[in-house]
């Protein structure tokens, strides 16, 4: 027997002739399959495969050889789970072949959750924040228009995410910032962080008074952290080009009287004056700022299609051998999400997805397949060449 299965974008791995047994179940069969689903499955997966218990899937019209790919894997171990674990440990590879044909006969489940289509974009939600919240005093773009308030474009979002989490915990010091980012959680300050990285940067629009001459000199010894021009290499070192020189000054006069704690830092600025100070802010704020090296990350949308080559058009999967996703419960979804990503459980094809989901692309994407309406499959097995 051969299958097409022409959703798949590479061939699962480990994939045997016995993985398909449960396509070729005969009625009687899955009459069996049911009688043992009735005493073994259905206190936890409900008599239809459907439920309504916390973490625990829907079975009910899930693929055929999948279902008995997982049982065989909770009975090897190779899939932890104690509840599952136990409820496999004695059964015979016959007895799971059957129980899997009967929950994939039975009709998927209609969505439980309802509403909007979701689309999490995470740049347009960090924009959102940022417009409503910082744009009056750092610049619609993150551009400083306001002597004294620093440019956030051009600086690394690892760097924007710490410092914005220090002023929240009071690490770093400042009354203002503290309030301003009190009630923003941690997806908004990511999410900020993401939009100001991702803008075209420029110079601050301040002036900047000093000796920009005197200062690219005394900058030699700053060159080797923040880069020749002021442009960082590092995320943990802030780029300096283009920024504010007000608050260049303010930056580092913080670090000589030990207000803003760094210790790289204070011993670096202990031998500056303000005059040299003012001079290296001033060659500073005259360098070309850079965009930090990032990726766009993915919308929602945009995962989803990379999903679905796999698991089929809105998680209809069309290969017997890989999960359907739609109309899955929302919290088993993003369980299992959650362990392919800590490795707790394990699969070739997911470990590299899940690697790189954020938190809120786990949200999204749980919430997305959780609203899709289950199609049922019907396979035809076709002659072998
Ligand atoms: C005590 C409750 C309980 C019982 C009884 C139970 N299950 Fe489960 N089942 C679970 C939980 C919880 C999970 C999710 C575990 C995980 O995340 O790996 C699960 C997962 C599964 C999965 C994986 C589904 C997927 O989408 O990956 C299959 C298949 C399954 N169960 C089949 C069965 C069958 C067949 C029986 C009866 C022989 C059974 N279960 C009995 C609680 C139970
Ligand atoms: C009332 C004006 C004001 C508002 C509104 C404001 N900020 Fe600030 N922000 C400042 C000032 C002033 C500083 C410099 C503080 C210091 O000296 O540490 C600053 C510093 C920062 C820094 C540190 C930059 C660096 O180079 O280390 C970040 C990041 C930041 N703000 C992000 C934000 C975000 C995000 C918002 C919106 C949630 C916001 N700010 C709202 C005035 C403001
Ligand atoms: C050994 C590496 C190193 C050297 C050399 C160095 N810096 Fe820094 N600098 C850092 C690091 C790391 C930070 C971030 C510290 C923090 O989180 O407060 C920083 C922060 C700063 C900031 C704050 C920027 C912001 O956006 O808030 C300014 C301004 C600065 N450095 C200026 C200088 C100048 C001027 C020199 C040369 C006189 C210099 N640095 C030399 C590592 C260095
Ligand atoms: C290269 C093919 C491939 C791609 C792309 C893929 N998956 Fe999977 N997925 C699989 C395979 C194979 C399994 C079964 C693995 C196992 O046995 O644990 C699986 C399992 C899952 C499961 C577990 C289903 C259940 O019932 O337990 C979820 C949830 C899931 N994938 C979500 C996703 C999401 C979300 C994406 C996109 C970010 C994605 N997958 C992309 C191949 C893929």
């Amino acid at each position: 027997m051969d299958y097409c299965p022409r959703a798949v974008a590479q061939p699962v791995a480990s994939s045997t002739s016995d993985d398909l047994r449960p396509l070729y179940a005969m009625p009687e069969e899955v009459a069996e399959g049911k009688r043992l689903a009735m005493t073994s499955c259905a206190g936890c997966h409900g008599a239809n495969g459907i439920n309504n218990n916390p973490r625990v899937p829907n079975l009910a019209g899930q693929r055929a050889a999948y279902l008995y790919i997982e049982l065989k894997a909770y009975q090897s171990g190779a899939r932890g789970d104690s509840a599952m674990n136990n409820a496999v440990k004695f059964l015979s590879n016959d007895a799971m072949v059957k129980v899997a044909a009967y929950f994939a006969s039975l009709d998927p489940p209609t969505p439980t959750a309802t509403g909007a289509p979701v689309n999490i974009d995470p740049v347009q939600a960090g924009k959102a924040v940022a417009t409503a919240a910082c744009a009056g005093c750092h610049g619609n773009t993150g551009i400083s228009q306001i002597p004294g308030t620093p440019s956030l474009v051009g600086l690394d979002p690892k760097y924007l995410v710490d410092s914005m989490k220090a002023y929240k915990n009071g690490q770093r010091k400042h009354d203002t910032m503290k309030a301003m980012l009190a009630s923003v959680g941690d997806g908004a300050i990511h999410n900020m962080s993401l939009f100001y990285a991702l803008q075209k940067p420029a110079r601050a629009k301040t002036p900047a008074a000093g000796d920009q001459v005197a200062g690219k000199n005394a900058a030699a010894s700053c060159g080797g952290c923040h880069g020749e021009q002021g442009v960082s290499a590092s995320p943990a070192t802030p780029s300096l080009a283009g920024q504010d020189a007000q608050y260049t000054v303010a930056a580092l006069q913080a670090y000589k009287n030990g207000s803003r704690a760094d210790e790289t830092m204070k011993g670096i600025v202990a031998a500056l004056d303000d005059n040299a100070m003012k001079n290296l802010a001033a060659y500073y704020a005259a360098q070309e700022p850079k965009a930090p090296n990032v990726r766009k990350p993915l919308t929602t949308e945009e995962w989803t299609q990379r999903c679905d080559r796999c698991h089929g058009i809105n998680g209809n999967s069309t290969d017997p051998r890989l999960p359907m996703l739609a109309s899955q419960r929302v919290d088993y979804l993003q369980k299992v999400l959650h362990d392919y990503r800590t490795g707790a459980r394990k699969s070739p094809q997911m470990a590299a997805m899940a690697d790189v989901l954020t938190e809120q692309d786990i949200e999204g994407l749980a919430a997305h397949y959780a609203r899709q309406r289950a199609r049922a499959v019907v396979f035809v097995p076709q002659p072998s060449k």
